[in-house]
């Protein structure tokens, strides 16, 4: 699909959305070593993280626990929850987004019918969607909104009493950090991190620290219950893995230490389960 006239513009509430860039992010995140990686530690933590997913969760025993998967983006996450019994929303303003998250529902029949996809941006959920959700997942969304913290409310206010949001955001500790052993000092210094989320550049606008996470769930009645870093050690590497064997090792290393003190604070991406307050 082409992308649309205003491709490289902010939506009207100053959001990213990605039309234009579903190939080449799955191109560079999803079809390589780093997707792969996301996808690994994803895939055992959040069984671990999420109390939903535990197997005497009351939604996973009614048979119509639906999860709302917040800028689902190409649906492996979808596919995700859909092949543990749940129901999946699939919500995502991005019509090359949908369309390539279509495509792989296709390719999975027997899981497709579990998906609903719905174009829909977060600002719109609460008259089109408005639940309240029991299972919210909002994964590397928040940074590219213009006013995430605004954002991180309207999943709250989506959110039943008691109910769980498993949020992703992308780490401006952890950016900082890689653009200085990149060598982009004076950018360091001046605390230029963000990305203009204009062209094909993958540097989130809205960057988050777990400062603003902490001070701000507050502020919206959840609790934040765990967290972890993802990709605590990938981006620092000099050479990537070589071969399947250290890429195996360096996921392991990964899963050893993203709950761990000090090195989850500097995870590309922190990951935390919300609670809301009952
Ligand atoms: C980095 S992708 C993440 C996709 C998916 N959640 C994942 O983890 O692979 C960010 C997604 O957020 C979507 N997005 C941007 N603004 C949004 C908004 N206001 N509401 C919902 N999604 C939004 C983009 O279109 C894009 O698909």
């Amino acid at each position: 699909m082409k992308p649309s006239a205003n491709a490289l513009e902010l939506s009207s509430d100053g959001d990213r959305y990605f039309d234009g860039l579903a190939d080449k992010f799955s191109r560079s995140l999803y079809n390589a070593p780093r997707g792969e990686l996301r996808l690994a530690l994803l895939d055992a933590l959040l069984p671990d993280m999420l109390a939903s997913l535990q197997a005497d969760a009351p939604q996973r025993l009614a048979s119509t626990s639906t999860v709302l998967d917040v800028g689902g983006g190409l649906g492996q996450q979808a596919l995700w929850f859909a092949q543990r019994g749940f129901q999946v929303n699939l919500t995502e303003p991005s019509s090359d987004m949908l369309t390539h998250a279509e495509k792989a529902l296709q390719s999975r029949p027997e899981l497709a019918e579990r998906v609903r996809c719905y174009p829909l941006a977060l600002q719109h959920l609460s008259d089109a969607l408005p639940g309240p959700w029991r299972l919210i997942v909002c994964h590397a969304v928040l940074e590219w909104l213009g006013n995430p913290r605004q954002g991180l409310r309207q999943l709250s206010e989506l959110l039943a009493p008691g109910g769980e949001l498993s949020l992703m955001v992308f780490n401006r500790d952890a950016l900082r950090f890689s653009n200085v052993v990149k060598g982009n000092l004076q950018k360091a210094q001046e605390d230029r991190l963000e990305g203009l989320g204009l062209g094909q550049r993958l540097t989130p606008i809205s960057p988050l620290t777990h400062a603003q996470i902490e001070a701000w769930s507050q502020e919206h009645g959840l609790k934040i219950q765990q967290v972890a870093g993802i990709r605590i050690f990938q981006d620092y590497l000099h050479q990537p893995p070589q071969g399947v064997g250290e890429l195996e090792r360096l996921i392991a290393l990964e899963k050893q230490f993203c709950r761990r003190e000090p090195h989850w604070r500097l995870g590309r991406y922190l990951l935390y389960t919300l609670v809301k307050a009952s």
